[in-house]
Parts: structure tokens; sequence; C-alpha cells
């Protein structure tokens, strides 16, 4: 049965993830945002989405902390998953409940995929990788096999990390940096190979 699908976030990350609802077959149902806008498919403000508790839901922010926190302050809402039919999802993955995958990314067999991660466009993420919660990989960045990324981490556009690394919760991987060791302390991170960035000096 087709399901109907609520996205929070009518931004340019949600016209992407209404876009796969409907490319999966399913319906998008609206969006609901905060922001000073308008449009055919604005339902509402997000206060009101328990309106649409028959419906399943989205949570279409980019931003791991924001998306984190909309998620704590609903968490009764019956979250989707959406996977673009142009995903490529090997054997025994497990994705999470509001998480998203978007065309051409790869997520090799027993990679695990927690809630409400973002999986960008083209991006790969390798054998037996384990995203936590809230966690985003941009687009066309790149996890070697066997690689742990921490709750709510961000690995930038087009970065690398090194295979059998473990990269620590609450990280910013700059766009195109390449990770070579494990990051145990929590910070923004840039350069080949990546080192930590320290403002004001
Ligand atoms: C790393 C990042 C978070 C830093 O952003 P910021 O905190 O606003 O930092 P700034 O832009 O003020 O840059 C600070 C310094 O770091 C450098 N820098 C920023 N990003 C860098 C990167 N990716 N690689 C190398 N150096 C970088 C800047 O040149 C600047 O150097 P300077 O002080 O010598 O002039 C950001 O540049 C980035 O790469 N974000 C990821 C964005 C992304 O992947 N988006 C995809 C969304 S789907």
């Amino acid at each position: 049965m087709k399901k109907e699908v609520v996205v929070i976030g009518a931004g340019g990350h949600g016209k992407v993830i209404a876009d796969i609802i409907k490319k999966s077959g399913d319906i998008f149902a609206g969006f609901l945002d905060d922001g000073d806008i308008s449009g055919d498919m604005l339902l509402g403000k997000v206060e009101e989405c328990r309106k649409y508790s028959d419906k399943w839901f989205i949570i279409a922010i980019g931003n791991n902390e924001v998306r984190a926190k909309m998620a704590e302050s609903y968490p009764e809402l019956k979250y989707y998953t959406a996977i673009h039919p142009s995903a490529a999802i090997g054997e025994n993955c497990c994705i999470g409940d509001g998480s998203c995958v978007m065309a051409n990314a790869v997520i090799n067999p027993s990679a695990i995929v927690g809630k409400h991660c973002v999986v960008n466009t083209n991006s790969t993420v390798e054998h037996d990788c384990v995203l936590e919660d809230f966690v985003h990989i941009s687009p066309g960045a790149i996890l070697c096999g066997t690689v742990i990324v921490g709750n709510k981490t961000h690995i930038g556009a087009g970065a690398v990390v090194r295979n059998n690394l473990k990269i620590t919760s609450g990280c910013t991987i700059g766009i195109g940096a390449a990770v070579v060791n494990d990051i145990t302390e929590t910070g923004i991170y840039v350069g080949v190979p990546a080192k930590k960035l320290v403002k004001g000096f």
C-alpha cells in the first residue's frame, strides 16, 4: 500500500526528498515549514504535524543538530525512510527510520545507517560502515569499509575517509578532506590529510 508522506522543511533538501517520495511510488502529501513561505503544497507550520498523525513524516533539514531537535520534539510521529530508486543498497544493510538515501548513492553490504541520517547524492558508504543517528554524508563523499561515524557528524561534500577509522560525534569534516586517522575529539576538520580547524590564528 502506498504511504502518504508529509515533509518537514520546504527548502532545497525538502524538494529533493519530495521528489524521492514520488519516484518511489509513494504519495507526497505536502510540506510543513515555519518559514515565511507559501505554495500549493504547504500544509502549515511544523506544530500542526499532529493533525496529520495518520500519515508518515520525514524531516528534511540538512543541519544535523536542527534535525535532531525536531525529531526529539515529535518522537510520536511515524518516520518514513526515503530511498531513491537509483540508490544501490547491498545485502544485510539496515537503514533507520527517518533516513534518506539520495540518487546514485551506494551503500554496500552489511553497512548500518542509523535514524534520521542523510546519505546524499552520489555518496558511497562502503561495506560494514556504521552511521549512528543524525549523520549527514554529503554529495560525493566516500567512506571506505568499516568506518564508524558518530551521532550528528557531518561528512562534507567530496570528503574521503580511510577504511577502519572511527570519527566521533558532533564533528564536521570539510569539503574535499581526506581523513586518514581516527578522530576522537569533536571539532571541524579540513584538508588533506584532515587536521582540526583552529580559527583566529
Ligand atoms: C569546513 C567548514 C565547515 C568550515 O566552515 P566555517 O567554519 O564557516 O569556516 P570558514 O569558511 O570561516 O573558513 C575558515 C578557514 O578554513 C578554510 N577552509 C574552510 N573550509 C575548508 C575546506 N573544506 N578545506 C580546507 N580549508 C577550508 C578557509 O579557507 C579559512 O581559512 P583562512 O582562515 O586561512 O582564511 C566548511 O567550509 C565546509 O567545508 N562545510 C561542508 C559543506 C558541505 O559539505 N556542504 C554540503 C551540504 S549537502
